[in-house]
């Protein structure tokens, strides 16, 4: 997947950003987007896919399990399922590269067929932990051959028909929650998952867009229940997929520490579960405008304005931690340029994403002069009240998309440039970002 040789860039500020920029295709909706066409019969149809490497992972497992998957134009994707139950045995080892998403979710799919399949991937995903969806797909009656500590590469060997579970959801997880209902499509009876605490809910939604039977119970303090009826029959859909709105995030925080800055990003998801982030960002005091409101394939999506604004310290709610889990590195960032302490807590599952991210960020974000405590499920950040930081270091990106995006913001509102050491993991979720960034500082719309 990655070039072999890292690929080092400098990142410095230019003056202010400006213009109009469109970030790819959500990615959560874009891995869900092919697997569910490739389990439906007939053509289905999806525009503004993400056409990054995890997406493009999704796209090539399920190929190797019998579906048809064409690009016909850029972000244009035609899909032929094979219908519930129509799973082929694939005949190599499933590269996820480096796709917790692909790995966890698919690894559901293949649970509930009468085939057995081997997932590999890069050294991050290969540290990452699997257990979480090994123990309820065991249930179901799946057997799993995992490497120590439940990881990569192992090898699912699916039964069918499998049995139908109800399963509580230990960790808040969107891709524990999916795994296990992507498992439910071809298990007869009731498969429920209970969700103590809401996670993103794309696959709900979209489970129920391809004609699913699956209903949603909300009890006492916010418990979801869902459940999905099995064996399920998906029809084809034509798909159009929302910006992604962590992508979105990267310029928007770009925009808010650049003095004289603004920027509008256009057509970006606004699903409730996930706009913890902008929330978070103007409970800080950042001017953000949201225009355009509309709803695009079953997704709320807004146009929103950034502008540069003086950043306060806040407390982050813990709960609110799902609905923003993938931006905490770029709100860190926000977080050492504001004025006075931001505390983060609960947020355990930064240690186990692409890389540490608690321990990457704490390290880079210190080692370009801002100050941070990093505690054990969270960091305490006293910013710099809006004056750029030092800068003029050198950040390894661990093989994480997000930790190098987030330094290439960093290096906005620094005194003297930071280096990130490999910027290639970007291709994973944002192929374009260094040309938007660039097209920002030159002030252009992209
Ligand atoms: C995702 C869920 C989240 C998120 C990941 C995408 C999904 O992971 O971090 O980038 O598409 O379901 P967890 O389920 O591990 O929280």
């Amino acid at each position: 997947m990655y070039s072999a040789l890292p690929r080092p860039a400098s990142f410095a500020p230019r003056g202010p950003l400006r213009g109009s920029v469109r970030v790819p295709g959500d990615k959560s909706i874009s891995h869900r987007s092919l697997m569910l066409s490739a389990l439906a019969i007939g053509e289905s149809r999806v525009s503004g896919l993400l056409e990054g490497e995890d997406v493009l992972a999704t796209a090539a497992a399920m190929r190797a399990m019998g579906a048809s998957i064409e690009r016909s134009g850029e972000g244009e994707w035609r899909i032929h399922g094979v219908g519930v139950g129509g799973l082929l045995q694939p005949q190599n080892a499933l590269d996820m590269g480096n796709s917790g998403t692909s790995t966890r979710l698919l690894m559901g799919l293949v649970a509930s067929h009468a085939i057995s399949a081997t997932f590999v991937g890069d050294a991050s995903l290969s540290k990452r932990p699997m257990g979480r969806v090994i123990d309820p797909l065991s249930l179901t009656g799946a057997a799993f051959n995992a490497s120590p500590g439940g990881r990569l590469p192992l090898m699912v060997r699916g039964i069918c028909p499998a049995i139908p579970i109800s399963y509580r959801l230990p960790v808040a997880s969107a891709q524990v929650k999916s795994a296990v209902l992507l498992a439910g499509l071809n298990t007869p009876g009731i498969t429920e998952v209970i969700e103590p605490v809401p996670t993103r809910d794309h696959s709900e939604r979209m489970l129920a867009g391809f004609g699913a039977e699956l209903s949603i119970e909300t009890g006492a303090q916010g418990v979801r229940h869902i459940r999905l009826h099995g064996e399920a029959e998906l029809k084809p859909q034509t798909i159009e997929v929302p910006g992604d709105p962590s992508s979105a995030a990267f310029p928007i925080v770009a925009a808010l520490i650049t003095p004289g800055s603004e920027v509008t990003v256009t057509h970006v998801g606004m699903n409730p579960t996930r706009t913890g982030i902008f929330k978070m960002l103007e409970a800080m005091g950042a001017d953000l405008t949201y225009s355009n409101e509309r709803v695009v394939g079953g997704e709320p999506v807004a146009d929103i304005t950034a502008r540069h604004s003086a950043l306060k310290g806040i407390e982050v709610p813990p709960d609110v931690a799902p609905s923003m889990i993938d931006e905490f590195p770029v709100f860190f960032v926000a977080a050492s340029m504001a004025e006075g302490r931001t505390i983060t807590s609960g947020l355990d599952e930064l240690r186990v994403k692409e890389s540490d991210r608690l321990a990457l960020m704490a390290a880079g974000l210190t080692a370009i002069g801002a100050t941070v405590d990093e505690c054990e499920d969270g960091l305490i950040i006293d910013g710099s009240g809006g004056a750029p930081l030092p800068g003029g270091a050198t950040i390894a990106s661990a093989l994480d998309h997000r930790i190098a995006m987030s330094f290439a913001v960093a290096g906005q509102n620094v005194r003297e440039a930071v280096t990130v050491d490999d910027v290639s993991p970007i291709a994973t979720s944002f192929p374009h970002f260094e040309n938007l960034l660039g097209a920002m500082q030159d002030g252009g719309a992209v």
